[in-house]
């Protein structure tokens, strides 16, 4: 029945939030990217990486829209569910798409379909302090939260388009009180996107649980990055982050070893992956 305790004897047992947060205490970063499939899932399991987000992402790089705005909860669960099956390893993380978390007893409502019907251990969603009820809300209820500040893609038309985040001193002091609140209101993992290496270096001072960032430089965590674009899919000018580590690899699963490795070590992200 505890399939759990069995699993704690093994050489790698699934990672789950304390693991995460074992990891942050003992500075072991956490290397982390998105999948969509069951295929990939299982490359990337095996691989190394400790945690897989389901992203919303996938309305851009899987559906071919230009924004994640269109993804629906269904698509979600679709996709949450088909990676849940490739995983025996990595800590499963699916995002609330746009306006699926609008008030508490919505996001509720949603973040039970992403667990029950799509197998995510933890539900991220992108917000500031007008977050702070429905992580509430979850968190009362004993969903594990990913809080995702900083660039937030889904107010891609509010922001006006995919830029950097926290430049000037007011916005990067907004920021950290932001995700301090979403610490409080129960988050347990942080997502911070696109902002200066100075305000992740904040924001780590700020907020004690496990941040992940994406082109948030080395201050952080751990670093995840949208597969496609570290395996040199996307098509096109890719952000400053994002590395192709198929560039010297022999096969996939020798590229995702690749970035695994250089997130433990601390290569990745390098000065020129940053924003200052
Ligand atoms: O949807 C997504 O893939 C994300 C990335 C920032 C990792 O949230």
């Amino acid at each position: 029945m505890y399939k759990q305790l069995q699993q704690r004897g093994m050489d790698s047992p699934p990672v789950n939030v304390s693991t995460l947060r074992r990891m942050k205490t003992e500075g072991e970063p956490i290397a982390c990217l998105t999948a969509y499939d069951a295929s990939f899932a299982q490359l990337v399991d095996m691989a190394g990486i400790d945690l897989v987000l389901v992203g919303d992402s996938l309305g851009m790089v899987i559906q071919g829209y230009e924004t994640t705005v269109p993804v629906t909860v269904d698509d979600m669960v679709y996709h949450a569910n088909i990676v849940s099956r490739g995983l025996s390893r990595a800590f499963l993380v699916v995002d609330l798409p746009f306006m699926s978390y609008a008030t508490p007893e919505q996001a509720l409502d949603n973040a039970v379909r992403l667990m029950q019907e799509g197998g995510a251990k933890m539900v991220k969603l992108e917000g500031g302090r007008g977050q702070t009820a429905v992580v509430e809300c979850l968190a009362r209820h004993d969903i594990p939260v990913c809080a995702h500040v900083g660039l937030k893609p889904q107010s891609v038309h509010k922001i006006g388009g995919f830029k950097v985040q926290g430049r000037d001193r007011v916005a990067a002091k907004r920021m950290v009180e932001d995700a301090k609140s979403l610490e409080d209101a129960g988050a347990d993992v942080m997502l911070l996107e696109c902002v200066p290496n100075e305000v992740g270096e904040k924001v780590s001072q700020t907020v004690e649980l496990p941040i992940i960032g994406i082109g948030a430089g080395p201050s952080v965590d751990g670093q995840i990055l949208v597969l496609y674009d570290m395996l040199g899919i996307t098509q096109g000018r890719t952000p400053r982050f994002v590395k192709n580590y198929m560039v010297g690899a022999d096969s996939t699963l020798d590229a995702l070893r690749s970035y695994v490795n250089s997130v433990k070590d601390g290569s990745y992200p390098a000065k020129e992956h940053c924003f200052s």
